[in-house]
């Protein structure tokens, strides 16, 4: 699966503890090392690798860091799989989980026909990419890795320039020069390769001619983007339609428009634009090849935000896409419509879907853009969202437009969730944050440095771990840390207790699936059996269970449940079973027929016999 390419002088041993972290038999992975000639102990690394099947040693005349660019395209060169990272002696993997989110990462990828570039380094920051995983079709296209010296950062600036670099949040290697190590290593190699950087810095300034090198090769992957058959279907679009000229639709189109594209626009006030406008929507329609809708849904002025809001709760004002909607309907054109506007989940299931007819295909495409920065986000997005069913048309348009397929594909109820969830998501950072702000202040604390040390936790917090659905959160650490501060805020008098809030939120969670199993249980007048008491799958650990506290909620409502961890019978009966632990095994039961699951973690498979109830998992 991967190649790692990987320098060494003089350090056998650092180079043995960056393989081992690597697990690279475990993970079908093989080192290439390039050593040099004259290293002065080259026997203690014939020793440690000469027997090990994954490890390819190349003794080969020193060329120093200075031509490190020698080494690396050799190393890839030879390289066997399809991703190749870049690695170093003086670096280990600390979180032995890596691979699996590099797996998940990359699986949407075809590394032999993409070229690709992956950040596991710069975790959130594109311009810092020390470890670099390129794609097979990288090194195709360029015929090399790189043509600088400083091989990481020209692989990466090609990339950015390219527009295929991906941030990998959730895997930073230990660097035992640069990553804040508590035991850095400045030995010989060390003082060498700075000595040569100071030099080569100095002689050959980077910038120059290496630009005029980043550019070409730049050019050279997106000329094969654009020649991907993905991105010669799209040719058919030639005239893109934009309803709703405001302050998105109306840059939006004309950087649509600046691409080469022929945009057509309308909108029911004046609008400014050199952009040509249509007569009337029916118009617009007949000449666009897709046509996105930018219109406004609204909210209540009262519900700005500038005031302290009313207790009553809204929803967005649909009129306008409903009446655009309408207008598009009645055309007698079969049309791709491309809503962008924003319309919480369940809008086009209720309120649009029923307008439809059978001429339109409706996708639903939110953009992930704020004010100040609208063109330069929609040029470069984190990534395409895409909702709908017969989504070919507009994922060639993205695809041409943007050189590569950088498309999030979904259904529409779900891409309409992402897109609010992603800015209510940016709000709950910022609550969090303003809460530390206010303890902070109150108990004498460094809000600053709190932020600081906080952004450095890429494993666990800056990282997409924990943002699953599953049971509430438990074991001997959270909940109880939330208690804890829960009381604090009520001592300092917090302006709002948070806390409080999440250890209300996890028992209502709790109390919610304890219902739904409830519920079942009784419909179908067959035993409720829970599986799993400890908190999570690696542990027996039940303190602060959620499992635990479902049984307890159920034993409070006096329901008769049974429950088990492994020491259910080998005969499973007919029953309502309860997932409360994701625990591996329990996907692999052989429930009875007519046998209910609640699988909160959608991990059940779906089976002929049974009802699998996966909460979450588009029912
Ligand atoms: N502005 C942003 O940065 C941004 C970002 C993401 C999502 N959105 C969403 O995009 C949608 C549009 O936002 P906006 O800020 O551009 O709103 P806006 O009010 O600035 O623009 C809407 C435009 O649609 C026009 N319009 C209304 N009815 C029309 C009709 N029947 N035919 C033709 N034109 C019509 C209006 O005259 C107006 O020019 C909203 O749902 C918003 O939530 C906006």
């Amino acid at each position: 699966m991967i190649s790692v390419i990987i320098p060494s002088r003089d350090r056998p041993n650092e180079l043995l503890t960056a393989l081992k972290s690597l697990e690279l038999a475990k993970h079908e992975m093989e080192a290439l090392v390039w050593l040099d000639d004259d290293d002065p102990q080259l026997d203690k690394y014939k020793e440690f690798f000469d027997s090990d099947p994954n490890v390819r040693v190349f003794i080969k005349k020193r060329v120093g860091y200075k031509d490190s660019l020698i080494m690396l395209n050799f190393l890839c060169r030879e390289a066997q799989y399809d991703w190749i990272l870049q690695f170093t002696d003086d670096a280990y993997m600390d979180n032995p989980e890596w691979f699996d989110i590099f797996k998940n990462f990359v699986s949407e990828f075809e590394p032999t026909n993409q070229p690709v570039v992956i950040n596991i380094w710069g975790q959130g920051d594109p311009r810092l990419n020390l470890f670099p995983i390129v794609s097979r079709k990288f090194i195709d296209i360029l015929g090399h890795y790189s043509l600088m010296y400083a091989c990481d950062a020209y692989v990466q600036l090609v990339a950015l320039g390219a527009n295929i670099a991906y941030n990998l949040n959730g895997i930073k290697p230990k660097h035992r020069k640069y990553g804040g190590d508590e035991n850095p290593l400045e030995d010989e190699t060390f003082k060498q390769v700075e000595k040569d950087r100071v030099e080569v810095n100095n002689q050959k300034p980077w910038r120059s001619p290496y630009r005029q090198m980043i550019r070409d090769d730049a050019a050279k992957i997106i000329s094969y983007n654009m020649s991907t058959d993905a991105c010669k279907n799209s040719i058919r679009i030639k005239t893109v339609g934009f309803i709703g000229l405001g302050k998105l639709g109306l840059p939006i189109a004309e950087a649509i428009k600046e691409r080469g594209f022929n945009v057509l626009g309308y909108d029911i006030r004046n609008i400014e634009t050199s952009l040509p406008l249509a007569k009337s929507i029916k118009d617009l329609v007949k000449k666009s090849d897709i046509v996105f809708c930018t219109v406004q849904t609204p909210h209540d002025p009262k519900f700005e935000g500038d005031k302290p809001l009313p207790k009553a709760r809204t929803d967005f004002d649909y009129s306008y896409l409903i009446k655009v909607i309408k207008e598009v309907a009645s055309v007698d054109k079969k049309t791709n419509l491309i809503v962008i506007s924003t319309c919480l989940p369940a809008t086009y299931q209720t309120k649009i879907k029923p307008l439809l007819g059978n001429r339109i295909n409706y996708i639903y495409n939110p953009f992930f853009i704020a004010m100040g920065t609208v063109v330069q986000d929609f040029l470069n997005p984190e990534f395409v969202l895409i909702g709908g069913e017969d989504i070919a048309t507009i994922k060639h348009f993205y695809t041409k437009f943007y050189g590569r397929d950088r498309t999030f594909i979904t259904d529409i109820t779900t891409a309409e969730g992402i897109k609010v969830f992603y800015n209510t998501f940016i709000t709950s950072k910022i609550v969090l944050g303003n809460m530390y702000g206010e303890f902070s202040h109150k108990l004498g604390m460094n809000v600053d440095h709190i932020y600081e040390a906080l952004s450095r936790a890429t494993h666990r917090i800056i990282s997409p771990k924990y943002l699953k659905s599953g049971m509430a959160d438990g074991g001997s650490c959270h909940p109880r840390d939330n208690i804890a501060l829960s009381f604090l805020a009520n001592k300092i008098g917090s302006s709002f207790n948070y806390f409080d809030w999440t250890l209300e939120a996890r028992e209502k969670h709790t109390q919610w699936l304890a219902d739904l199993f409830i519920e079942e249980i009784t419909k179908n007048k067959i035993p409720g059996i829970i599986l799993g008491k400890s908190f999570k799958p690696e542990t027996d650990l039940q303190t602060g269970s959620p499992a635990m506290l479902l049984a307890n909620i159920l034993k409070g409502k006096k329901i008769d449940f049974q429950h088990y961890e492994f020491d259910y019978p080998e005969q499973l009966p007919v029953g309502v079973y309860f997932i409360a632990t994701q625990h591996k095994e329990y996907a692999n039961l052989v429930f009875p027929n007519s046998s209910i699951v609640v699988d909160p973690f959608r991990y059940v498979e779906k089976r002929n016999g049974i009802k699998v109830i996966s909460i979450g998992g588009n029912i």
